[in-house]
């Protein structure tokens, strides 16, 4: 468990209502966010994997974007922790004869869920619904914006193999221009001390990043030297208006993680991805399958700790926790 960063005394309570994104959380507030993750982790590894903190409560996962990872994992999470679990997918929904976004948030609100999670392929629309809802809202995925879940399961599983996340060198390799993953993750990794490198060709990188504080590559092998944690996008050619590379093959040859290339990080490297994956685009199967360097699994299997964690923490204070009221 990371030590560098301490609880400040008395704040035993994780002081906001929603998680709509990294971006504002204090170090304590993130690790505070793990710490409670890890019990769920040893829970899940069990034979019987119920806890009942969620009793009685509703949590609907409201996705306007597919979803492999995200929905199923929150899904799990809630049904572990006992609450009644509702999935919305907006290819069945009223969306589709013209509801609204807003009009959606009232109907759902009206159904009194005790907390919603959103995915939505509009940058800010977590947040238009947070404003119209009575519960907690958790974001899980908005547009090009925050996907503050997926950072937390991402640091949850650097944390629990490289220990303390300060100090860290991190490479996060991609279509950074569309990725929340990577936004999120910079936010988070930044926050919590480490050194934060980002590489992508030229027409993948936002202006943002100048605002960061990262590093920034467009040549991979350099970025790659002396990592010790290689972070994997995929392409978003679902986001992308027109086109930003050559092709994908020569995307491979400059960007893609090969087995050779992976020799010019750290010995240890650890190798993530959030997945999905475009296997031979971004990533070779012989490092995405190592099962030595790849997290790519274990990622997963954070996933659901840290969603059981944040559903818990986010309906404390309607549950009337001490402490949260
Ligand atoms: N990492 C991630 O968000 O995956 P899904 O799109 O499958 O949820």
């Amino acid at each position: 468990m990371a030590t560098s960063h301490q609880f400040p005394a008395g704040s035993d309570a994780f002081p906001h209502n929603h998680l709509l994104g990294i971006a504002g959380l204090q170090p304590w507030e993130i690790l505070f966010l793990l710490k409670e993750a890890e019990q769920w982790v040893d829970l899940n590894r069990k034979s019987s994997k119920h806890a009942n903190r969620l009793d009685g409560l509703t949590v609907i996962n409201a996705f306007f974007e597919n979803s492999t990872r995200t929905l199923l994992s929150f899904e799990i999470a809630g049904k572990r922790m006992g609450a009644d679990v509702v999935n919305m997918h907006a290819a069945q929904s009223s969306i589709k004869k013209g509801e609204t976004l807003i009009d959606t948030a009232v109907t759902l609100n009206a159904m009194k869920a005790d907390a919603i999670v959103i995915r939505h392929g509009s940058s800010g629309a977590v947040q238009l619904i947070a404003d119209k809802v009575d519960c907690p809202v958790l974001n899980a995925g908005d547009g090009r914006h925050e996907h503050p879940t997926q950072a937390l399961l991402d640091a949850l599983t650097i944390q629990r193999r490289k220990g303390d996340i300060s100090g860290l060198t991190i490479t996060i390799c991609g279509d950074v221009m569309h990725s929340r993953v990577a936004r999120s993750n910079i936010y988070c990794l930044t926050t919590l001390g480490a050194k934060v490198r980002v590489c992508a060709p030229a027409p993948l990188l936002p202006v943002a990043l100048d605002r960061m504080s990262v590093e920034v590559f467009t040549d991979f092998d350099r970025a790659l030297a002396g990592s010790d944690v290689v972070m994997m996008l995929r392409l978003q050619s679902e986001r992308m208006n027109g086109d930003f590379i050559p092709s994908p093959r020569e995307y491979h040859h400059l960007y893609g993680l090969t087995k050779e290339r992976l020799q010019l990080a750290d010995a240890d490297a650890l190798v993530m991805h959030p997945g999905p994956m475009n296997r031979g685009v971004e990533i070779d199967s012989d490092v995405a399958d190592d099962v030595d360097r790849s997290t790519i699994t274990e990622q997963v299997e954070m996933g659901v700790a840290v969603r059981m964690a944040c559903l818990d923490i986010l309906t404390r204070r309607s549950r009337g926790v001490e402490g949260w009221a």
